[in-house]
């Protein structure tokens, strides 16, 4: 992946996706004080729009040391300074305590995760009680979505090289997203409460303490 031009994109025209998902986030688990993890949070998109409409403290992560840097400087742009960290670290294995945050958010990133009901359990382990999770990804609305794939398509991110990642393509992140029994990922490894509904802006698994 280009950093840069995901990085411009993400934090120019395709910012109102990122608002968005805070809103509703903010909406429906009613966290908005504490401590949140981002995680494969690249530049810290989804993170940095919700920290902007909650008084929550943040902790960034991601295994790409790009993103992480893209992310450290978003948020000293945005004065975040005194209530938000980047961590270098797998999603497999977070180096962080059990039941150390109030909410873990995530977008985008479950498509790439090689063990999913690995990376989950890892997320469950660290909510506090009365913990929430909000973790899978989407385009927004269906309007909103058409907006975010025409921004991809302009900004080069559909070309011959990536064909297979093509919007509707096989390897198109919000097609694996969809095809995957997350119902089935977490029974298996034993998390007891959750949902893993498709809704009209995307694929949300939900999970609570
Ligand atoms: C498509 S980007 C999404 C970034 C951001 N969350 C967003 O919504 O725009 C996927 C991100 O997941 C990160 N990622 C992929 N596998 C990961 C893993 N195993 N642990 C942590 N981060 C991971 C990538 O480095 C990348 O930053």
């Amino acid at each position: 992946m280009d950093v840069t031009k995901y990085d411009h994109s993400a934090r120019g025209k395709n910012a109102p996706l990122y608002e968005y998902y805070a809103k509703k986030i903010k909406d429906e688990t009613g966290v908005v004080s504490g401590r949140c993890l981002d995680a494969g949070c690249g530049g810290g998109y989804l993170g940095l729009a919700l920290a902007g409409i909650t008084d929550l403290e943040f902790t960034f992560l991601d295994v790409s040391p790009e993103m992480l840097e893209k992310a450290d400087a978003h948020i000293v742009e945005d004065g975040l300074e005194n209530r938000a960290q980047t961590l270098h670290a797998d999603v497999h294995k977070i180096p962080l305590p059990d039941e150390c945050m109030d909410l873990v958010i995530s977008r985008g990133s479950i498509p790439f995760w090689k063990d999913p009901g690995k990376a989950l359990s890892e997320i469950y382990r660290l909510l506090a009680p009365n913990g929430k999770a909000f973790v899978g990804g989407g385009r927004g609305t269906p309007e909103m979505r058409r907006q975010f794939e025409r921004n991809m398509k302009k900004d080069g991110f559909s070309g011959p090289a990536g064909k297979r990642r093509r919007p509707g393509g096989p390897d198109d992140p919000w097609q694996i997203l969809k095809r995957r029994d997350f119902n089935q990922i977490l029974k298996d490894v034993g998390i007891p409460r959750f949902s893993a509904p498709i809704e009209s802006d995307g694929r949300w698994i939900r999970l609570w303490k």
